[in-house]
């Protein structure tokens, strides 16, 4: 696996390109068709260690599962109670949706499992899910600190729906929830302070199973099944961003983004990117299995600076690494509050692009919960990853506007949720070399 990006100065971002399958959904229909009746087919399916890591848990809990296969995945379903006990513990990988996610799918079960990651997963906080599952009657253990690995006691059939406001604007809490209050005696809420992706939801409701959503809460009943279905999953928005900053900051640029959902609660970065004067258009909006799709056309505009809203940062959460760096390819000052969550992704990505930017020089002043970047002209230089996929591509694409070389360290990762990156951005212009 390729661990170092060099890329040269320069060029444009041109032609059609479809990114990967999305990688939130993709997650999501392995999950569900697991634990559905009857066979669910995937296509698009996202072939990234997340969600390969994913679809592994599910064989080692006796799910029957082909591919992927270009795409193409098959999920003999078990139906809600036929999954097995696994032989050993369940790597989740670098996968933070795996592990949250798993934690309430299993929650409810008759078996034992312990749930386990690499360096980076097992830093991450899990009390986020681990308290509410536990008011449910969930038994779930953590090291000290709240971090994994976590065991998951089984304790079938004991679980009690609750009414839960979530701290925090997580769709990875919500749906872990959601998926325990699939296995509890009544009826599960969760109440969001600001919208999160709602790909769960959907795919409940493409499933059979009733969703109810009153404002910012939303319901699920306990004891009901779920039937198979066909999943198309969409290009992945997130995988995207990187091509639509990297196609407004580069001179000459003209790229289609093609069949990328536009789900309003990932559309963000579309928002954010617009109000600094980037041009994109959406073509042929449609909807494709539930989800929203369109390609998208994005030219080279002079960007400004803005104070980016509160309100943009749960439906752009995954987009700041590429939205910092069209910050400091901006006339003026981007100013970003109300982010702190960037701090416990997959790498502290405030601390990571901080310095990172300044690495190939740029103004930028970390915060607590957010940044501040002054744009203009940058020299290139030698970045630290991290380990983190987003991090490494968005400092990928700002190589098409620095003075000199960009080298990138510790990018095996991005396999995590792009592979074949540097083949892909290659072909749309830039002047990448993976070694
Ligand atoms: C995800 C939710 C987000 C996001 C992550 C994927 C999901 O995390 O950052 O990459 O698939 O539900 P939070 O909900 O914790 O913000």
């Amino acid at each position: 696996m390729s661990s170092i990006y060099r890329v040269s100065p320069g060029g444009a971002l041109t032609g059609r390109i479809r990114v990967p399958g999305d990688k939130s959904i993709s997650h999501r229909g392995v999950m569900l068709g697991a634990i559905a009746e009857g066979t669910t087919r995937i296509s698009g399916f996202l072939e990234g260690a997340d969600t390969l890591a994913t679809m592994r848990i599910f064989r080692a809990l006796g799910v029957s599962i082909d591919g992927p296969k270009g795409g193409e995945v098959t999920i003999r379903g078990t139906g809600m109670h036929g999954l097995r006990a696994p032989r050993a513990a369940l790597d989740c990988g670098n996968s933070g949706t795996s592990m949250r996610l798993l934690c309430g799918l299993l929650a409810g079960q008759s078996f034992d499992c312990e749930l386990t990651g690499d360096d980076s997963l097992r830093r991450r906080p899990m009390r986020r899910v681990v308290d509410p599952l536990a008011q449910m009657g969930a038994v779930i253990t953590t090291v000290a600190d709240g971090r994994p690995p976590l065991k998951v006691h089984g304790i079938s059939d004991r679980l009690t729906g609750i009414d839960y406001r979530m701290l925090i604007a997580s769709a990875q809490v919500k749906s872990a929830l959601l998926l325990a209050g699939l296995y509890a005696a009544g009826r599960t809420c969760v109440t969001e302070p600001a919208p999160t992706r709602d790909h769960t939801e959907r795919m409940l409701a493409a499933f059979g199973h009733a969703v109810e959503r009153i404002d910012h809460t939303v319901c699920v009943q306990g004891g009901g099944k779920l039937v198979a279905t066909a999943i198309e999953v969409p290009a992945d928005i997130s995988s995207a961003a990187f091509f639509m900053v990297g196609a407004s900051i580069a001179p000459g640029s003209d790229i289609v983004l093609e069949h990328v959902g536009v789900n309003p609660t990932r559309t963000g970065v579309i928002e954010i990117l617009r109000r600094m004067g980037a041009d994109l258009t959406l073509l042929d909006e449609r909807t494709v299995g539930g989800e929203p799709v369109a390609d998208i056309r994005v030219r080279h505009a002079e960007l400004c600076g803005i104070e980016i809203a509160r309100e943009w940062v749960p439906l752009a959460i995954d987009e700041f690494p590429a939205l910092f760096i069209a910050a400091a390819n901006a006339r003026g000052e981007t100013v970003l509050n109300g982010a702190g969550e960037l701090r416990v992704k997959e790498s502290d990505r405030i601390q990571a692009m901080a310095d990172g930017l300044r690495a190939i020089g740029v103004a930028a002043t970390p915060m607590p919960d957010g940044m501040r970047i002054e744009g203009g002209g940058y020299a290139g230089g030698v970045v630290d990853s991290h380990g983190d996929h987003r991090v490494a591509m968005a400092f990928a694409v700002a190589a098409l506007r620095a003075a000199g070389p960009t080298t990138i360290n510790d990018c095996a990762n991005v396999a995590t949720s792009f592979p074949g990156f540097p083949e892909l951005a290659r072909s749309a212009g830039l002047k990448i070399d993976a070694i």
